[in-house]
């Protein structure tokens, strides 16, 4: 009898327990995770004090998903692969406070439109610098030494022994590097170029940096000057309906036969059927694309043809350390504005 009784306290006991924390997350912010292969630690930090429902699967949320789990969150959490336009917030309902996209890129949320509504947007700057700068670089090198056509030589039996003009390519010594954008990133990559001993760093940008220049010695040049004059042409820049495919076929028309073009930015700054033509031509050189339109690039896309191109899959950030430190800023982005607070980094 002893027993019943104390097997029913026990009972009664997790129930309560169990109906508490029911009510308890119930109380608690709304967030909704558009990937479940974040980095957990960016979880772990929102599940403290947040009900966080994620998507199930490891590939972008389906549009009509996202429609239907957005519907009465306070926070969203997502990614490059997004798209966060007026029909999302409408679906979100009144009380969504904040959308935080774990990229530096933003140009997957319509600003204006969550501005409109008073919800807060957070992103995730400067972490990410240096990785993508190291990326840029290695992109850079594998294209003007020709390390991925090479490196298949070696498989395929086209590799019969030295000889001496064979899988030569272009080095960055004596060269002149324009870059297209000169923002955070852009001067990274500069600093870690200029090690290789160019003889000319030269950059584009709406007004020029004259304090961040002279730390890699660049000089401040027309857009067309940059084209024409380039060995190599680095794009780091923001997309906005300004850069959208500014390098189209006239500006391929104006580059030096012998200039490779290096993006590592977003893949709608370039007409794509214009690179690839100039490729196709050999009006241009070489290309290095860790950005593309679209992505993943369909595998019987023209470009993937190409010798003279190297193609990576959008990996400009992906050092674990960096993807992980992304998760939790995303995370504290939230958090932040959920509380009313400053954010780690917000879009003004
Ligand atoms: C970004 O953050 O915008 C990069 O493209 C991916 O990390």
């Amino acid at each position: 009898m002893y027993k019943i009784r104390h097997q029913f306290i026990q009972h009664a006991k997790s129930v309560s327990q169990l109906l508490s924390r029911a009510a308890a997350m119930s109380s608690q912010p709304q967030v909704y995770v558009t990937r479940p292969d974040v980095d957990i630690s960016g979880l772990e930090l929102l599940r403290k004090s947040c009900n966080v429902t994620t998507w199930s699967q490891a590939l972008p949320v389906p549009r009509d998903e996202l429609l239907r789990q957005i519907k009465g969150k306070d926070a969203l959490y997502c990614a490059l692969t997004d798209k966060i336009d007026a029909a999302v917030l409408d679906a979100a309902g009144e009380q969504l406070k904040c959308i935080a996209t774990i990229s530096v890129g933003y140009e997957h949320i319509d600003v204006d439109e969550c501005h409109k509504r008073g919800i807060r947007v957070g992103y995730t700057p400067d972490v990410l610098t240096d990785a993508t700068a190291e990326l840029t670089l290695a992109l850079l090198l594998a294209t003007n030494r020709r390390l991925f056509e090479a490196n298949k030589e070696v498989y395929n039996g086209g590799w019969k022994s030295w000889a001496p003009m064979w899988m030569c390519g272009h080095g960055l010594k004596n060269s002149r590097v324009g870059f297209f954008g000169f923002g955070r990133i852009g001067q990274e990559i500069a600093a870690r170029i200029v090690p290789f001993k160019p003889a000319k760093i030269t950059y584009t940008t709406r007004t020029a940096r004259p304090e961040e220049a002279a730390k890699v010695n660049a000089e401040h040049v027309s857009f067309d000057e940059m084209l024409c004059s380039s060995d190599f042409i680095v794009v780091s820049c923001a997309l906005t309906p300004n850069t959208k495919e500014i390098f189209n076929a006239a500006a391929f028309e104006k580059m030096k036969t012998n200039c490779i073009f290096i993006n590592t930015a977003r893949g709608g700054v370039v007409d794509q059927m214009a690179l690839c033509e100039a490729l196709q031509a050999k009006r241009i050189l070489a290309a290095g694309l860790d950005v593309t339109t679209p992505e993943p690039l369909p595998l019987d896309d023209p470009l993937l043809k190409l010798d003279n191109v190297v193609v990576l899959p959008h990996i400009g950030s992906a050092d674990i350390e960096t993807r992980k430190e992304m998760s939790r800023i995303t995370a504290r982005n939230i958090l932040a504005a959920l509380q009313g607070c400053e954010m780690e980094a917000e879009v003004k």
